[in-house]
């Protein structure tokens, strides 16, 4: 719980005061520790001591006023909370500060996210480290703000609940998270928040034609699922955004196996499903007014007798034919048929396919920036329009026409892979194919959606990234027509 106060409570054990390194204050404490170099505002310092009331004061550095970027705010947050953690604090007020650029909402909403993200941890299968949840209290902000942040709080939070609910999908393991647990989910979820969810079995998504989907699936004793998430928060207007998450509860490479190595986070490959899922709920718990159709194609890429091969020829929904050449590159399979679905069958004005799809995308841009291929240069601006406000990161691949040689099929219309070089662009540009004429974008988030090292705000595991980036696009969206 997150509340505002105008003055400092006594009964609070700790406070945070975050601390310019080039800004006087009338704090005697803190200018003396400053003149005496104990502390001295630096970006990233941490100082705390005991008051005479045993109670604790937490000083955290935020360097340079004109320096200080969003993220190094929410940072500075989660620094102070790990702090008031190993301090076994329950109650816990944080003065407002004032930082460049961010209005009192965005202070709000950054120490909102500061608080909650860095006590996550998935603790459920590891007694002893629970979340970290204190009390919270922000302390001295504008008094005539308090009404808007109260708000804010709330919207923020519930945008952060998203995000959690992504990275607790993505750490659980495949063998409790299968399509149709995944799909289980979902529906809690929708239930939980307001969204509507239907579940398709094999059946169902056969008769639907799902030809490349139901090849990747076939290996594997967990039958597939297609989850169909609806929201529709202005049904004056008929314009629908569609979110296409990839859904591999595990990725074995199949017979193209992955190494141990690779395949061991392998259980993560199911992060674009847990962000559009997160996304939902969010969405649905802000009660945003768009309309929103989120579907995930919810499959397992295993070994067996049945599993489909390198050479094979397969078909699609939409009818092309595909030559598959390595059953690893499987994510776009299952895609391509659930992005015909969403056109086709939902009806969507848009699409926004978010999947951990490459392995050249960490090659590329690594662990923090999201690779993102588009079709038009106006919903590329929104996405970034969205990604300031989130503090998310994303850098766009060209999709040259020169590159359409290298997944142009031999056998068959396409073939599945187009080699080493430019990986995540021909990944992107085999969607493509499929997209018809709608403004698409696809976000590539296999360096993105997994953290090996963490930091003060995400544990090892999954970060509930684009989660953020998603709910800021769908709010901000314009949409083109009314009913
Ligand atoms: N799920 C992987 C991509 C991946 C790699 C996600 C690393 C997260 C971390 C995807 O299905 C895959 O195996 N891609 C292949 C494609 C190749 C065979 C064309 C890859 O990146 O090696
Ligand atoms: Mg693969
Ligand atoms: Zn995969």
């Amino acid at each position: 719980m997150i509340e505002i106060k105008e003055l400092s409570v006594d009964s609070l054990q700790g406070t945070v005061t975050f601390v310019y390194e080039d800004q006087q204050t009338d704090n005697q404490i803190l200018e003396q520790l400053k003149s005496k170099q104990v502390f001295e505002g630096k970006s990233g310092q941490v100082f705390y001591r005991t008051t005479n009331e045993l109670n604790y004061e937490i000083y955290v550095g935020l360097g340079k006023c004109e320096e200080l970027e969003r993220e190094d705010f929410v940072n500075a947050v989660a620094k102070a909370m790990k702090q008031a953690e190993k301090l076994n604090v329950n109650s816990l007020g944080i003065n407002f500060i004032e930082a460049k650029g961010l209005c009192t909402g965005g202070v709000t909403k950054a120490i909102v996210e500061g608080v909650k993200l860095s006590g996550y941890k998935f603790s459920k299968y590891n007694k002893g480290k629970e979340n970290y949840n204190p009390q919270v209290t922000i302390l001295g902000a504008p008094k005539e703000k308090a009404e808007k942040m109260a708000v804010k709080i709330v919207e923020a939070s519930n945008v952060i609940d998203g995000v959690i609910l992504a990275r607790d999908l993505v750490n659980e393991p495949a063998n409790i998270l299968y399509p149709e647990t995944l799909a289980e989910r979902a529906v809690l979820a929708g239930k939980e928040s307001g969204f509507e969810v239907e579940v398709f079995d094999e059946n169902q998504i056969e008769e639907l034609g799902m030809k490349a989907f139901l090849e990747v699936a076939k290996g594997s004793i967990h039958k597939a699922r297609l989850i169909v998430m609806r929201y529709m928060g202005n049904p004056d207007n008929d314009e629908k955004i569609g979110l296409v998450g990839k859904g591999l509860t595990f990725d074995t490479g199949g017979y193209s196996l992955k190494p141990s190595t690779s395949m061991d986070t392998m259980k993560s490959d199911m992060g674009g499903a847990a962000a559009v899922i997160g996304t939902m709920q969010a969405l649905a718990k802000n009660k945003v007014a768009k309309n929103v159709i989120a579907v995930v194609a919810a499959c397992e890429n295993a070994i067996s007798g049945g599993s489909y091969k390198p050479g094979d020829i397969i078909g699609s929904m939409a009818g092309k034919t595909i030559e598959v050449l390595n059953t690893d590159a499987e994510g776009r399979l299952t895609l391509v048929d659930a992005i015909t679905y969403i056109i086709e069958k939902e009806k969507v004005e848009k699409v926004v396919d978010v999947a951990t799809l490459t392995g050249a995308v960490l090659v590329a841009l690594g662990n923090e920036i999201t690779g993102v291929v588009s079709n038009d240069d106006a919903f590329y601006e929104e996405l970034l329009v969205a990604a300031k406000r989130s503090g998310e990161k994303f850098w766009r691949l060209p999709n040259d026409k020169c590159f359409k040689k290298l997944y142009k099929g031999n056998f068959a219309e396409l073939k599945n892979t187009g080699g080493r070089y430019a990986g995540t662009i021909t990944a992107g540009m085999f969607i493509e194919e499929f997209v018809q004429d709608k403004p698409w974008l696809h976000l590539d988030i296999a360096g993105t959606s997994w953290t090996d090292n963490g930091n003060d705000c995400t544990p090892k595991g999954g970060t509930g990234a684009p989660v953020k980036t998603l709910y800021e696009l769908v709010v901000k969206h314009v949409c083109n027509h009314s009913k």
